[in-house]
């Protein structure tokens, strides 16, 4: 090797040695500045995300709504390079509002924003377990997690072969559900075979079902835990009139003691019967919750779980996506979840 090649080489050990062995400056500490590029909410329903809004404006952060029924995205280069994070709002029961055809273009469109590099909060992966019924159940399984005795069917013709060995009653439920849309009660096989030859199962949006044993609710509730970042956020009870499968927890009206909870109430419109109260699940669940989450790819969700009455046996059921935190969250789980999910969306934008 020349001398002067060694020198150099020698100057450059040196040189990278002292950079080394010299204290390293204390990072300055995290200042809350607002994210440089708008981030964007992209949802369907036009006004679940409303308190979302409400505090992104309180806090001056810029953001763009995208309207997830009418949208369209371009395949240039750095077309999706405008927004510093994507927060993924669509919801699986848009098909039940017109808006089926948001369903499936959602998902592509998650995967080219992913592929582009762009930051996608609750992205293809999260959305591909939200929209299906059949694979949260298999990542419960799959997990050694307890669910419903449940199976899964492609054709109305299979839902009594699917129900042999099931307890009843028993419940059928659309694949791509969302606020208990379609879910349908049976109390004996007869009554389902007789729904079967009249036509009337209905399997929703991709023609594909779910056949599952019907929990009785011990106390009358079920249970949902809410996570963020993977997270435990908080849980709470809601208790059912036994009458309705729809529980978003938005629309719930009344917490345990009676009184009304204010805000997306009047929005939703009250819905008698169903009641809300802040809840801690014991660590055991809450370690459960985080891991579906995570295997799940799902960093904003909510999981809901029932007890069954007859032998106090714990069962996960839904695993969601889209999220809406229950309505009035401080008086009922003792802080504001948007105020929570916004520090989270900012930071994760940065
Ligand atoms: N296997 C079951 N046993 C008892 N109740 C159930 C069962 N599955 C669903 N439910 C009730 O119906 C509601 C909606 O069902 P879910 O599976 O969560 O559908 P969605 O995704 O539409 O919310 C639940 O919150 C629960 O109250
Ligand atoms: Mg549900």
């Amino acid at each position: 090797m020349p001398r002067s090649a060694a020198r150099t080489r020698k100057a450059a050990t040196d040189a990278r040695r002292k950079v080394a062995s010299k204290p390293r400056k204390q990072a300055p500490p995290a200042r809350a500045t607002k994210p440089s590029r708008p981030m964007a909410i992209y949802h369907e329903h036009p006004r679940w995300f409303l308190p979302v809004f409400a505090e992104l404006d309180r806090r001056s952060i810029p953001y763009v709504r995208l309207d997830a029924a009418h949208h369209h995205f371009d395949l240039a280069p750095n077309g999706d390079q405008q927004y510093g994070l994507i927060f993924n709002r669509m919801s699986p029961s848009a098909w039940t509002r017109g808006n089926a055809h948001a369903i499936f273009y959602t998902l592509s469109y998650l995967a080219h924003l992913e592929r582009s590099g762009v930051r996608v909060v609750n992205g293809s992966h999260a959305f591909r377990v939200e929209t299906s019924k059949a694979l949260q159940l298999s990542l419960l399984h799959s997990l050694g997690l307890p669910h419903p005795r449940s199976a899964v069917i492609n054709h109305p013709s299979q839902a009594v072969a699917a129900a042999h060995g099931l307890r009843f009653p028993i419940v059928v439920k659309p694949n791509i559900g969302g606020s208990g849309v379609g879910i349908v009660r049976f109390d004996s096989i007869e009554q389902l075979e007789s729904a079967v030859r009249n036509d009337a199962i209905q399997l929703g949006l991709d023609s594909t079902g779910i056949v599952q044993e019907f929990i009785p609710a011990r106390g009358g509730h079920i249970t949902r835990v809410e996570t963020l970042g993977y997270k435990y956020l908080y849980g709470i009870k809601v208790f059912t009139s036994g009458e309705t499968f729809d529980l978003c927890p938005m629309d719930i009206c009344k917490t345990s003691d009676g009184a009304e909870i204010k805000t997306a109430c009047v929005v939703e419109g009250a819905k008698t019967g169903l009641r809300v109260e802040g809840y801690r699940p014991p660590p055991k669940v809450i370690a459960a919750v985080e891991r579906i989450f995570r295997e799940a790819q799902i960093e904003v969700g909510g999981l809901e779980y029932i007890i069954d009455d007859r032998d106090g046996q714990l069962y996960y059921y839904d695993v969601n996506a889209l999220s809406n935190f229950v309505s009035d969250g401080p008086r009922i789980v003792g802080f504001d979840p948007f105020a929570r999910l916004v520090d989270y969306l900012v930071k994760e934008a940065r």
